[in-house]
């Protein structure tokens, strides 16, 4: 397989879209999963949740916010040239409902992944509200295709150029309460989760959370995205990454994201040995 990158979108400052050839992955992943990408064969791998995909191209979309070394490798990768390693689906699927009024919400580039389980959601019946947030209005990402896939569409912008003027929690404690919706599904940043499970933990309803550990392998083998959900230890990449939001502990999953912050930043020292053709 080639892993052969078919088309590039500059969505928004840093965050770039690509389409990728890729047959067997696009026959069978279903909204949630994720992927696991190598730009170059000295890249570290970084997770991407699954967008779209086209049966017509054989191809699947993901979308990658350039603010790492390897992100910013993937992100400088042209159309005709591949992939070096693409690794999924992996993870399972979100959980649906169907027949109710669903909240689905994000915050930054989680914007792209919400866009595949937002219109599942749809698809299966439901009233789908989705609640964005940006930077400002020059951040929003796949407006389009999320008005396409919603009942209703909503931003918000934290310097309001654009919708609410507020975060994502902001601007759903500004138009919901108890018995507003039945199910919710959140992701983007950890405190904008963690704020969405507070504000909804009385509210009587579902909340899913689709989290972002730190991880290696992808295949519950490493230990490296463990998390902790209602007392319970759970690894994202096999168990995930979607967890009930109201028993994730998002503090120890802070400190866990945390914990390799300073050696990150020393990326022209930093070499991964992780690469299969550099161990
Ligand atoms: S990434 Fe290694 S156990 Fe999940």
């Amino acid at each position: 397989m080639s892993n052969l990158i078919l088309a590039k979108r500059q969505l928004a400052p840093e965050v770039t879209l690509l389409e990728v050839e890729a047959p067997r992955i696009q026959r069978r992943w279903k909204p949630g999963m994720f992927i696991i990408i190598r730009p170059n064969s000295n890249s570290e791998r970084i997770p991407l949740t699954i967008v779209d995909s086209s049966a017509a191209r054989q191809s699947i979309t993901m979308v990658i916010q350039a603010i790492g070394k390897t992100t910013k490798e993937a992100v400088a990768l042209e159309p005709g040239e591949s992939l070096c390693d693409l690794v999924g689906p992996l993870g399972e699927a979100a959980t649906m409902t169907t027949g109710q009024k669903v909240v689905c919400m994000a915050g930054g580039v989680g914007v792209a992944e919400l866009l595949p389980v937002a219109k599942a959601f749809r698809e299966a019946g439901n009233h789908v509200t989705a609640l964005c947030g940006a930077r400002s209005d020059n951040y929003r990402i796949l407006n389009d295709e999320l008005i396409a896939a919603v009942d209703e569409l909503k931003w918000a912008t934290d310097d309001g150029s654009f919708g609410f003027k507020g975060n994502v929690v902001q601007m759903l404690l500004s138009l919901a309460g108890p018995g507003t919706f039945a199910e919710g599904h959140v992701i983007g940043p950890i405190p904008m989760m963690k704020a969405a499970a507070e504000a909804t933990r009385d509210w009587g309803m579902k909340l899913h959370a689709s989290l972002n550990p730190v991880m290696i392998d992808g295949t519950g083998m490493c230990g490296g995205c463990r998390v902790t959900v209602g007392q319970q230890v759970k690894f994202a990449c096999v168990d995930g990454p979607e967890f009930d939001a109201h028993l994730v502990d998002f503090d120890e999953l802070t400190r866990r994201n945390r914990a390799y912050r300073e050696m990150e930043q020393q990326v022209q020292a930093h070499q991964c040995r992780i690469g299969l053709d550099v161990l």
